[in-house]
């Protein structure tokens, strides 16, 4: 199965908010993280992912009914396990959901999330989006511990969280891939399905493509950094490419 790249929009919306997060009915305001979905959609994107966040930092909830309507591959709504949050998820009926921690001083996700401690929470918010016919991601460390609770909670994806490998330099770098790469083994071993993402970029990527069983990327901060200097069609043209040489 080829690589799918999902594209998370956060930063579009960070990027407005840096502006109108006090106007955000004036006639002004741009960039639109909805128009930048659909341009991600027709340069190849397979998915788009959006984060929203207890503190509304930079997605609002009207994006996300708005990124569900107007969707035409699927919306992979990262989302915290907070009451709130669960009651918008339920409503827009996402295609994907993928929990996350989240830590309202973090400058982005920081961890995976931890499925043991909090096995009870999960399975709740768990069956309420299975029962709207929501599919389930669990974003985690490639923790053996987490992986197994992971498959224990019947979710049907784990994002592996690919931060620790993307920070990390020498030895320790490849003490973080082969981590990724037992842990992708042991999920698939589970039944789980395997996605990845966070800190992954242009440089990066390939390095990644040791991991075996992934199905998706998901990847922002890059895309839109890049997009501001060859536009984002382009970026995102250039980012499927790679996954492109994922070995299938
Ligand atoms: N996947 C998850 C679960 C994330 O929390 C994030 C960051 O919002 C990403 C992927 C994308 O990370 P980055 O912006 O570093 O590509």
């Amino acid at each position: 199965m080829p690589l799918r790249l999902g594209v998370n929009i956060d930063h579009a919306a960070t990027l407005r908010q840096a502006r109108y997060a006090r106007d955000l009915e004036s006639i002004l305001v741009e960039p639109s993280p909805v128009a930048a979905a659909l341009i991600a959609e027709q340069a190849g994107a397979e998915g788009i992912t959006a984060h929203l966040r207890e503190d509304r930092r930079h997605i609002q909830d009207r994006d996300i009914f708005r990124l569900k309507e107007s969707l035409q591959t699927k919306l992979n709504l990262e989302m915290g396990n907070a009451p709130e949050i669960v009651a918008i998820a339920l409503k827009v009926k996402p295609h994907d959901a993928c929990l996350v921690p989240e830590n309202r001083n973090e400058v982005t996700t920081e961890g995976g999330l931890d499925c043991v401690t909090h096995r009870t929470a999960l399975t709740e918010t768990i069956t309420k989006l299975h029962d709207t016919g929501t599919v389930v991601s669990l974003f985690i460390d490639p923790d053996p511990h987490q992986i197994q609770a992971a498959a224990d909670l019947k979710a049907e994806y784990i994002e592996l969280h690919t931060g620790a490998f993307a920070n990390a330099t020498g030895d320790t770098r490849t003490h973080e891939l082969h981590r990724l790469v037992e842990g992708a083994r042991q999920a698939h071993a589970l039944g789980l399905r395997v996605n990845a993402g966070h800190g992954l970029n242009y440089q990066n990527v390939r390095e990644l493509f040791a991991v075996p069983h992934l199905e998706e990327l998901n990847i922002g901060h890059a895309i839109i950094s890049r997009a501001l200097i060859t536009g984002l069609a382009t970026a995102v043209k250039e980012m499927k490419a790679l996954c492109e040489e994922y070995p299938l």
